[in-house]
């Protein structure tokens, strides 16, 4: 009789570092039998792969494991992954009683074990368990922490990384989602600490991969029919070859000059680690793609400071004059955190007057959240929520003023667009230029883009967030 297939449910929360994550978390699940199916009513077991970096992104797991409670009773398994996985560690048994899986994203290479004894439901020897990077393989028996009248959960295994593991997680299993443009872990971890930042404790010391073992990633994708490829990192330009033959932007000139690579792109780089090489590479080689992603947090010395950020403006600054002086338009987006313990109108209005001297392309601003762990959690956090919004308004309105102005300057321009998709309602194909920015586009019904394939576009309209524009025949 067939085995009928063990399915499993994936809900992914955070960075583009969890996304690829799970990417190979499905291809390892994958390879040891299971079938992703599209909704928690299909699967056997159920897995979210969090993120922690705020308040409201880790409360969101323990509201989706609270909606889905009821379905233990019908024999379905419940796992957490990734970086609240990781903070919070067997607390999660408590918070969730229904949970029999906790996993930090430095323990994923012991995750066949971990399905294999969840699945016995009895513990197995936990010898198999990689010591170096399991610094709790053990399980809990039947009945620790269950609420009285919930269904006996028989087995709790926990895989939590230690900080001081020095591997990266490697399979050849990664089950990437789109077949034109995939990302390539190549550094993990972070060892900045900033002060607000619950990454270092999440995700562990700072590890690099072989530079040699990510060209030959980037090859196999070339192969396989990928054209764009994204270098990924908490901070990519801390990257240290463990076997000492590139530096950073030897390996991004190395990547970009992969055959059938079309584009390459990276993030995200740390201000203090930035150098002038990375700009000399963006010069030489056409791939690379015209963006870098340069968080700067705060545009004050004072609260810089404050956060740990091991650069001040006038740095952060000099960096831009590098980018402003490339051959490319280099496309600047970056990183705001308003509302910091102590960040003062004048403090603020830096941050703004930044953003003007900067002109970003885009920005992503977030309220201060205090998290656990980190140094800033000592300091009182005594600007209301309604004020840290008001900042976030005024911050958002001076940005989109200076993005009307900078995608006004496109008008007329042919760009070169990766077709993304295709919007029906609208008659419109989506385009991605080597900037990052969206440009939609029409085209006679006589050529028919191909997904994945470039094209010329003439942009006509600009909007603060995307271009409109007509395919060149
Ligand atoms: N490594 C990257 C950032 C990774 S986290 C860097 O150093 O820039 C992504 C963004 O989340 C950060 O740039 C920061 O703007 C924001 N962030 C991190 N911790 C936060 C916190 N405690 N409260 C609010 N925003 C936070
Ligand atoms: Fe967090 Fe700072 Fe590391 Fe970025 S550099 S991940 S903000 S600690
Ligand atoms: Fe979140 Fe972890 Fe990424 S905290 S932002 S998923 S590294």
């Amino acid at each position: 009789m067939p085995v009928p297939h063990k399915t499993f449910y994936l809900e992914t929360f955070g960075c583009q570092m969890n996304v690829h994550d799970s990417e190979k978390v499905i291809g390892t699940l994958v390879h040891e039998g299971y079938q992703q199916v599209e909704t928690v009513e299909q699967a056997d077991l159920i897995l979210y792969n969090t993120c922690s970096i705020r308040d409201k992104a880790e409360q969101k797991v323990f509201h989706r494991l609270a909606d889905y409670k009821k379905l233990l009773k019908q024999g379905k398994k419940f796992g957490v992954l990734g970086c609240v996985a990781q903070q919070e560690g067997e607390k999660i048994f408590e918070r969730a009683p229904h949970v029999s899986l906790v996993c930090g994203s430095a323990s994923y290479r012991n995750l066949p074990q971990m399905l294999a004894q969840l699945e016995a439901g009895q513990p197995t020897d936990p010898a198999p368990f990689d010591e170096a990077s399991s610094r709790s393989p053990a399980f809990s028996p039947a009945g620790r922490g269950i609420s009285r009248g919930a269904p006996e959960v028989l087995v709790r295994i926990t895989g939590l990384d230690d900080r001081e593991t020095d591997k990266c997680f490697e399979t050849e299993f990664t089950a990437r989602t789109n077949p034109h443009r995939g990302y390539i872990t190549i550094i993990e971890g972070c060892d900045k600490f900033c002060s607000y930042c619950v990454v270092p404790f999440t995700r562990g010391k700072e590890r690099s991969r072989t530079s040699d073992s990510v060209l030959a990633e980037a090859r196999q994708m070339a192969d396989l029919g990928y054209t764009e490829i994204q270098l990924l990192g908490q901070n990519v330009n801390s990257y240290k070859d463990s076997a000492g033959k590139r530096s950073f932007a030897e390996l991004l000139a190395a990547v970009g000059e992969v055959p059938g690579i079309k584009r390459v792109r990276f993030t995200t780089s740390h201000p203090r680690d930035f150098g002038r090489d990375i700009i000399d590479a963006i010069d030489a080689v056409p791939t690379l793609c015209d963006h870098v992603h340069l968080p700067v947090q705060s545009g004050s010395d004072r609260v810089l400071n404050a956060m740990q950020r091991l650069y001040t403006r006038d740095q952060y600054l000099e960096r831009i004059a590098w980018m402003k002086s490339a051959k490319r338009d280099i496309s600047i987006t970056s990183d705001i955190i308003v509302g910091f313990p102590g960040e003062t109108e004048q403090d603020f209005a830096e941050t703004l007057s930044l953003l003007e001297e900067v002109g970003y392309d885009a920005i992503f601003t977030f309220k201060y959240s205090p998290r656990p762990n980190t140094p800033s959690l000592a300091l009182d956090d005594a600007i209301p929520d309604q004020e840290k919004s008001r900042r976030l308004e005024v911050l958002m309105a001076k940005q989109k003023e200076i993005q009307i102005t900078r995608y006004k300057k496109y008008i007329g321009e042919v760009l070169e667009v990766m077709v993304e998709g295709r919007n029906d309602s609208r008659n419109q194909w989506i385009g991605r230029t080597s900037q990052n920015k969206t440009l939609n586009f029409t085209a006679p019904d006589t050529s028919s883009p191909k997904i994945g394939s470039y094209a010329p576009v003439r942009a006509t309209v600009s909007f603060p967030n995307s271009l409109l524009g007509e395919l060149v025949v």
